[in-house]
């Protein structure tokens, strides 16, 4: 056996070819499973037991020589004659494996969309914030518990510099630098100091809506949150508001829609109610108004904010938060062609 050994190593140090082609007859006359290496393997089963040691070892130098060998010819010929024979000019293209689109970014885009058809354009403003954009402006009194250590990330020392705990901050970037006429849409990430578990993460998305102008009222916040809703979960979506507290509306309102899985009936996701909560909103309070130098007595507004990770859940039943944030492919190619 060593000497078929011996004879084929020599065979292979004497080879060459001229194109891929004959590179890939010689793949096949040594290496395939046919191959004269295969057929020597297949014989090393009867060898002496004594002998299998340096027969062994001398079989894997020879497999991992003739290897060698055969990708150093393969790439000799295809450098040399791509354009000539190595390149097959009319074979179809490899398709090209197109990547998923984030459900997160899905949801977000949809939510614009809707949002645009009634005249609203993105405004963005920064997740490092400062005090007077995420709450001073927003009227929260001084000892408000979102201001605690506990929600709010601080960056370094400085009371003053944080990360942004909604997107509401946008609202006053805007309504500090124009005058209303204003309808923006705020799509954005926000943070919070929050252990992280299937229900809550440390940071996570929103989308803020703004709406003020002369004439601004809770029927134009209603009627917009109905488009909203229906545009959003189908045609057949109801909506409710119930009466609820933020600092910077008045009067404020959270909207509930009927629960999308039941259809209202009651079932497990809505806890039996039949209803499920999305957003929440109100007429933007006069005090912010004139925080943000414009004219209360002039202007009124509605504004509205909402999770975008809330809203995924409701269209995919996604049972826990960190799938957003973890990467994994398995989940995301499941909203290839989600809508
Ligand atoms: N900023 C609120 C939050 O983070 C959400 C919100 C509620 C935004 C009411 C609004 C609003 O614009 O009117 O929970």
């Amino acid at each position: 056996m060593l000497s078929k050994i011996n004879e084929i190593r020599a065979e292979l140090e004497a080879l060459h070819a001229a194109n891929v082609a004959e590179v890939e007859a010689l793949r096949i006359k040594y290496l395939s499973k046919k191959g004269a290496i295969s057929a020597l393997m297949n014989d090393f089963r009867n060898v002496a037991a004594d002998k299998k040691r340096e027969l062994g070892q001398a079989l894997n130098e020879l497999k991992t020589f003739a290897t060698e060998r055969i990708n150093n010819l393969r790439e000799a010929a295809s450098a040399g004659n791509d354009a000539a024979d190595g390149l097959d000019l009319t074979r179809t293209a490899a398709p090209v494996r197109l990547g998923t689109r984030h459900p997160l970014s899905l949801v977000r885009e949809q939510i614009i969309d809707i949002f645009r058809r009634l005249g609203f354009t993105i405004a963005e403003g920064p997740e490092i914030e400062d005090d007077w954009h995420v709450f001073e402006s927003l009227n929260f009194a001084a000892d408000h518990p979102a201001r605690d250590m506990q929600d709010t990330f601080f960056i370094g020392r400085n009371p003053e510099v944080l990360l942004r705990t909604h997107t509401s901050s946008v609202q006053t970037r805007v309504m500090t630098s124009q005058q209303p006429p204003i309808r923006i849409i705020c799509p954005g990430r926000v943070y919070r100091n929050e252990a992280i578990s299937a229900r809550a993460h440390c940071f996570f998305h929103q989308v803020e809506a703004l709406y003020v102008d002369r004439n601004v009222t809770f029927a134009d916040l209603r009627q917009t949150l109905l488009y909203f809703a229906r545009e959003m979960f189908g045609p057949q979506t109801q909506i409710r508001l119930r009466p609820s507290y933020f600092p910077f509306t008045e009067p404020s309102a959270e909207m509930d829609i009927s629960c999308n899985l039941c259809g209202g009936k009651g079932c497990s996701f809505c806890k039996g109610t039949g209803w499920v909560e999305i957003l929440g909103c109100g007429m933007v309070d006069p005090a912010v108004l004139e925080a943000c130098g414009i004219d209360s007595k002039v202007y009124s507004g509605f504004a509205l904010g909402m999770g975008i990770e809330r809203i995924t859940n409701l269209k995919y039943q996604v049972k826990d938060l960190r799938m957003f944030s973890e990467n994994d492919v398995r989940f995301l190619e499941e909203f290839t062609a989600a809508h």
